[in-house]
């Protein structure tokens, strides 16, 4: 099936065709700014002229950066509050014209890499760590997802909130060299290891293509591994979670 799927982020709207028989992507990805202040308003306009863009009229998946209860916001760390308490899946059909089925980021992220990528046929407990402007987090035990975990949001044993201290925009905005966050992000796998013992670890976003230049500090026992689709995962997966919510002919 042909799905357009969308990733939501704190700095860039991505979104491509989906191939969910097999997990390609049929279009070129288009890329938009996220718009400031990230308004429903101003992200749905966003997401309208990228469905435009792929001349689409189908089902459209969406991956978001906040806890998603059957389709509402419950957070908002990266976008504008406004979005809390949102039927976001039914605002941006509104504006789109099409279908959207919605739901986080890091999840959506996580089912591709479990069904196509790093995680495919992996029966233990798995971790997904995006890494972006904030750091999303999925888990799968026997390929079931626990939604929503929101482990990004952790306090680490220095005080600091995880995101704060080592996301992609803290390595940006601290002017980091990848050795430098990849010891703050060691911390905070650590911390995740010693509460959660994953057996696998995957990363996702921007510095998942990076990895190389910083595995050296990474010290967790459970093997980390970059997502197979390294940052077009999210894409991938919001098209798959919109598979799995269509209505049933
Ligand atoms: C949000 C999560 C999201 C992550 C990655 C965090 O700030 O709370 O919902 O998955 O950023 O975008």
């Amino acid at each position: 099936m042909k799905i357009l799927g969308v990733d939501i982020g704190g700095s860039g709207i991505k979104g491509a065709i989906v191939d969910t028989e097999t997990g390609q992507l049929l279009s070129e990805r288009i890329r938009l700014e996220t718009p400031q202040p990230a308004t429903p308003e101003a992200v749905g306009l966003t997401l309208r002229e990228l469905v435009r863009q792929h001349d689409w009229d189908g089902p459209v998946g969406i991956g978001f950066p906040a806890a998603i209860q059957h389709g509402v916001a419950r957070t908002a760390a990266n976008i504008d509050k406004s979005f809390i308490g949102l039927s976001v899946a039914d605002y941006f059909a509104e504006q789109t014209g099409c279908p959207c089925y919605l739901a986080n980021d890091a999840d959506v992220a996580g089912l591709a890499e479990m069904r196509f990528g790093a995680g495919r046929d992996h029966n233990g407990v798995v971790l997904i760590v995006t890494i972006g402007t904030g750091l999303g987090t999925a888990f799968f035990t026997n390929g079931q997802l626990l939604p929503n975990t929101e482990l990004g949001h952790i306090l680490l044993a220095n005080g600091l909130e995880a995101e704060v201290f080592a996301s992609e925009a803290a390595r940006d905005r601290d002017g980091l060299k990848w050795k430098g966050w990849g010891i703050r992000f060691n911390t905070y796998l650590s911390t995740m290891e010693a509460l959660f013992w994953p057996d696998l670890i995957i990363l996702g976003g921007g510095a998942s293509a990076k990895l190389e230049k910083f595995s050296e500090q990474i010290t967790v026992k459970a093997p980390v591994v970059a997502a197979s689709f390294l940052n077009q995962a999210g894409i991938v997966g919001a098209a798959l979670y919109a598979e799995t919510q269509l209505p049933r002919a």
